[in-house]
């Protein structure tokens, strides 16, 4: 896979079959902050649920601040193990690092610290409905709706609305029109998120 410097010196990767990187070039370690951290006020010990976990920055930038028991949802084992060669500034990059070594060893669950990372392999589309527990946050960053509109679908998110609890709050670095109409048609409220290199807005959407 290419490797990628983006503009805050974090590294992403350009995935072939997409035909796009797993992170904006203005900053993937930026994004994962700016666009779900910070966008959802995340207080820890909550429940998250990374659903497209990729490189784990967003579940790195979230520990961050503090633990949480995080469900990471990912299909691609390749992606996985670009993590054990990554050199990564988040302060919690140990504890990703130790998950993907310990799940290619055999281990689904990592608990170190009262944190608890899970990964919950394949299509996350049918994964998402076996998982036990329901979610504080939900970071939602699938490759593009115009590269992959199938995880983009009302229904993927009435059946991620069904797995969050009262209020909880979902991020996602999209603001097109079609994902803001099936975010609504799942029954959220929609909300403009923050900036960051691009001129329109993330998205922000919580349970009624
Ligand atoms: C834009 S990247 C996510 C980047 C990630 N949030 C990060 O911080 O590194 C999208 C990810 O979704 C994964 N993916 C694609 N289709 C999927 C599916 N059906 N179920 C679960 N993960 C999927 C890809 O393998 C890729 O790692």
């Amino acid at each position: 896979m290419d490797k990628i410097v983006t503009e805050d010196g974090s590294i992403t990767f350009y995935n072939e079959a997409a035909g796009e990187n797993y992170h904006t070039k203005a900053g993937a370690r930026q994004e994962a902050i700016e666009k779900y951290v910070k966008a959802l006020e995340i207080i820890p010990g909550k429940v998250i649920f990374d659903v497209c976990f990729g490189l784990g920055y967003s579940t790195a930038a979230a520990l961050d601040a503090g633990p949480f028991t995080v469900y990471c949802f990912e299909n691609d084992a390749k992606i996985l193990k670009e993590i054990l060669d990554i050199d990564s500034e988040f302060k919690s990059f140990h504890h990703i690092k130790a998950f993907i070594k310990g799940y290619f060893e055999g281990n689904n669950v990592y608990e170190k610290d009262g944190v608890k990372l899970i990964m919950v392999f394949g299509d996350a589309r049918k994964t998402i409905l076996t998982v036990p527990e329901q979610a504080d946050y939900v970071f939602f960053a699938p490759f593009s709706p115009a590269k992959v509109p199938e995880l983009w679908t009302a229904q993927f998110f009435k059946d991620i609305y069904a797995k969050m609890k009262p209020s909880a709050k979902l991020a996602t670095y999209s603001y097109a029109k079609f994902v803001r109409n099936n975010l609504k048609e799942a029954g959220f409220q929609v909300f403009n998120g923050p900036i960051l290199g691009r001129r329109s807005p993330s998205t922000i959407a919580i349970k009624n």
